[in-house]
């Protein structure tokens, strides 16, 4: 780290720009086999959030790869920079008051530890896209298993490249017996317990900004 670098207070707290959007930020983190699902479950639930009037982004791994991360390949030393350097947006997200939704392979378990330990106590909720590989390798849906069993492509995550899988998630999902409406509606259930995001009114209109945590 460069030395002579003082930390800048900002003048407007985490709290105020969360409270200013009437919501309680955190970091929905999927992590899975590539064709697991992250990015269509972490887009159904943005969708979801957004229609109640949540302020949410979503952040994924091609689409990252192609800007912040393209300097970044996938021998395990990138991995780890391009798990790094997400876990710190996404904390920058969440300080700005969104409800951000991460959704990369993130293989290895010390990473997301590290991407854990960034945010408070309950605010980073691991999402373990469970779907079996078979089925990630049936689906193909960018030809990249294909690649990787021809030896076109190396390091390919689930073929010559690990994937750890964690422990013990905040949830588990696996899409290949579970359909996306379904896994949202899980999603959805646990923010809602968990507070952060209030049940739909009677009246069927969002509740949101009604709860109580803002008090
Ligand atoms: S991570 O391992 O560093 O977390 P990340 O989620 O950013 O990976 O990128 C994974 C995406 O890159 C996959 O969905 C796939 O489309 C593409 N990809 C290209 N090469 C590989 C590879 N060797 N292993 C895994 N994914 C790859």
């Amino acid at each position: 780290m460069a030395s002579n670098i003082i930390w800048h207070h900002h003048r407007v707290s985490r709290t105020e720009r969360a409270a200013c959007k009437q919501q309680r930020p955190c970091l929905i983190w999927f992590t899975g086999l590539s064709g697991s699902g992250k990015s269509t479950i972490a887009n159904a639930l943005d969708m979801a959030l957004h229609q109640r009037g949540y302020h949410t982004f979503v952040l994924d791994g091609d689409n990252v790869r192609h800007g912040l991360n393209k300097d970044l390949g996938f021998s395990n030393e990138d991995r780890v920079e391009n798990i790094r350097r997400i876990g710190e947006v996404s904390k920058l997200f969440t300080d700005a008051g969104l409800i951000v939704l991460s959704a990369f392979i993130s293989p290895f378990a010390s990473d997301r530890k590290l991407v854990r330990e960034l945010m408070a106590d309950g605010e980073f909720i691991e999402v373990h896209m469970d779907t079996p590989l078979a089925t990630c390798e049936q689906r193909d849906a960018k030809g990249l298993y294909g690649k990787a069993r021809a030896g076109e492509i190396k390091n390919f995550t689930g073929i010559d490249s690990p994937y750890e899988a964690p422990e013990q998630p905040e949830v588990r999902l696996d899409t290949s017996t579970t359909p996306v409406g379904e896994c949202t509606e899980k999603l959805i259930g646990y923010l809602t317990r968990r507070g952060f995001i209030s049940p739909p009114s009677s009246s069927g209109q969002s509740a949101h900004g009604a709860s109580s945590w803002l008090m």
